[in-house]
């Protein structure tokens, strides 16, 4: 038996020591935008759920889904978040292929996951990956708000869809020209 336990042991030591030596010697590839294998996509996303289920509080939304609401979630979604994630213009967004893990497209995939467990995941942000926390920057009334609005993504009021169309059009319109300014070199003039 304490053979056994020696020898497990010393297994394992070797197996960490090789994971260490690998990433340490650089032989993990760093680009974020090679595909995403399958072992670490079936590992990692019910991990990442897991995590958040065990940690995120029982809360419930204070903020009621509204049309003044929804709309205001709508702003700052669309103004942060949607180069990532995509919006009703533009449904795999700027950055969709850019990171690893990749940023999920919401207008593909909607968040269906419990308002407190998104709540949680925009306040903190997911480590080693590309999604900031956003408890520095927004208050928490908007990202209740924005929570409620990717609850309500897939069906929302014509009133908020329709403002959030005219919102999205504009967006993809300003980083064309912003873009194109670039490519001609217009910009190092300003
Ligand atoms: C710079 C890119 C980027 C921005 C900006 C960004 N996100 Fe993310 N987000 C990501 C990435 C990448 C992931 C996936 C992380 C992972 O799977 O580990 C993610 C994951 C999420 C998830 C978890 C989804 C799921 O199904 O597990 C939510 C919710 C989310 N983001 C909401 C938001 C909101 C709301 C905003 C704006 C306030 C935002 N994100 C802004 C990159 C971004």
């Amino acid at each position: 038996m304490q053979k056994f336990f020696l020898g497990f042991v010393t297994a394992l030591v070797v197996v960490l020591g090789a994971g260490f030596l690998c990433v340490r010697l650089g032989l993990m590839d760093p680009r974020a935008d090679i595909p995403v294998n399958s072992m670490e996509r079936s590992m990692a996303m019910p991990s990442l759920d897991a995590a958040v289920d065990r940690r995120a509080p029982e809360v419930q939304n204070p903020v009621q889904p509204t049309d003044a609401n929804l709309t205001a979630g709508m702003n700052v979604y669309q103004t942060n978040c949607a180069s990532c994630h995509g919006d009703v213009d533009r449904s795999r967004g700027m950055f969709a292929d850019s990171f690893y893990p990749r940023a999920p497209q919401f207008l593909e995939d909607a968040p269906d996951m419990p308002e407190n467990q998104n709540f949680y995941i925009i306040q903190h942000g997911i480590r080693l990956s590309g999604m900031p926390a956003w408890k520095p920057i927004l208050s928490e009334q908007q990202m209740w708000q924005v929570t409620a609005f990717l609850n309500h993504m897939d069906k929302l009021p014509p009133q908020v869809s329709d403002a959030w169309k005219t919102m999205a059009g504009r967006s993809a319109d300003e980083t064309f020209s912003r873009n194109s300014a670039t490519l001609d070199g217009k910009d190092k003039k300003t």
